[in-house]
């Protein structure tokens, strides 16, 4: 009978030894397998005397229980030692600083649409808005412009070319509108639609607001920008009512009473009389300049009838502004060119 001490002793030394689970599974193989050494002396218990068998199954059953006991103890070892080094691997930095997410903000050119459309809400006019891709009768035929026009020149305006060589709308040229006027003319037409019989028509209270382009590129022009039109037809709306509410509107559009206004007489085929309406810098670089804001005047009476109404018995006034000139007057801004380039140094001064 060899020394059974001896072999627990090794057994557990080897288990100790082992790196990794299929190491430990050989060496369990070498003591506990079918051809291991517990094994064996097992299988000679039979040869024992009865007495000797007792005393020696008794003591190879605790060498047994011994080296599970070790060999368990390893497997535990071994897993725990396999996850501590995976939580290593695996570790998160909880340390390391967020991405962030910065907050976005409103364009001032957006900003200053809400204003024009929240003043004039709040005085009864409506908001409207039509397509940028228009035909040449609403932009140009309709609002009383000559068939020679220079403003219909290739020069001056974007013509639009489909695919299918189908640039037209019933056979009239697209283009990218030039101004938001033929809102008044989309518009007007609608409502007479609508209100068709009705005596009286109900009076024609709206702006339109939105993107116009025209082939021009400097500090103060760019090939897209931005108007709002706005129109106010009834029978009995005149020059002086367009003053007053355009003043009316500039003086909460700057929040001031102090604003210096300018009409100037000029000359529109779509009104009659016409003037253009500027404003005086008050602060900024251009402190002092004037600065031309807005088309306006009493609606020619051709128009009005393209409006489909009686040009005898409805009249009013209409204008179109710059949305980025009343934003450069507001902030003092010299160039309107910033508002495209989407430097944030620039834009996150208004947020
Ligand atoms: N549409 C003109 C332009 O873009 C501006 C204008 C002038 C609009 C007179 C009007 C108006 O409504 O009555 O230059």
């Amino acid at each position: 009978m060899p020394d059974i001490d001896s072999i627990v002793a090794r057994a557990e030394a080897e288990f100790a030894a082992a790196a990794d689970a299929a190491a430990l599974e050989n060496a369990k193989a070498r003591y506990l397998g079918k051809a291991g050494e517990l094994t064996a002396l097992l299988k000679q218990l039979g040869a024992a005397a009865p007495e000797e068998r007792k005393r020696q199954g008794a003591a190879i059953n605790d060498a047994k229980a011994r080296i599970e006991a070790a060999l368990e103890a390893r497997r535990a070892g071994l897993a725990e030692a396999r996850l501590n080094s995976r939580l290593a691997q695996e570790a998160l930095d909880v340390t390391l600083p967020g991405r962030g997410s910065c907050r976005g903000g409103l364009h001032p050119i957006t900003r200053a649409w809400q204003r024009v459309e929240t003043i004039f809400r709040s005085i009864g006019f409506e908001v409207a808005d039509g397509p940028e891709i228009e035909n040449d009768w609403y932009n140009f035929t309709a609002l009383n412009n000559p068939e020679n026009h220079p403003a219909r020149s290739m020069q001056d305006t974007f013509y639009v070319d489909l695919k299918d060589g189908n640039g037209k709308d019933g056979g009239l040229p697209l283009l990218l509108r030039t101004h938001t006027s033929p809102m008044q003319v989309r518009y007007a037409r609608m409502w007479a639609q609508r209100h068709r019989g009705a005596s009286p028509m109900p009076a024609i209270k709206v702006i339109a607001p939105g993107r116009t382009y025209r082939v021009d590129s400097d500090a103060t022009h760019s090939p897209m920008f931005h108007q709002v039109e706005g129109l106010w037809i009834d029978e009995d709306v005149s020059f002086a009512d367009l003053k007053g509410v355009y003043v009316d509107f500039l003086r909460r559009f700057f929040e001031s009473d102090e604003l210096q206004v300018r009409f100037r007489p000029s000359y529109f085929p779509f009104t009659e009389p016409s003037a253009e309406i500027d404003l005086q810098f008050a602060s900024g670089p251009l402190e002092g300049r004037w600065l031309e804001l807005s088309g306006a005047g009493q609606v020619h009476p051709q128009v009005v009838r393209n409006f489909g109404l009686d040009p005898e018995k409805y009249i009013g006034f209409a204008f179109g502004s710059g949305l980025e000139r009343l934003t450069m007057l507001r902030y003092g801004i010299d160039d309107l060119r910033l508002f495209f380039d989407g430097d944030l140094r620039f834009l996150r001064q208004f947020n």
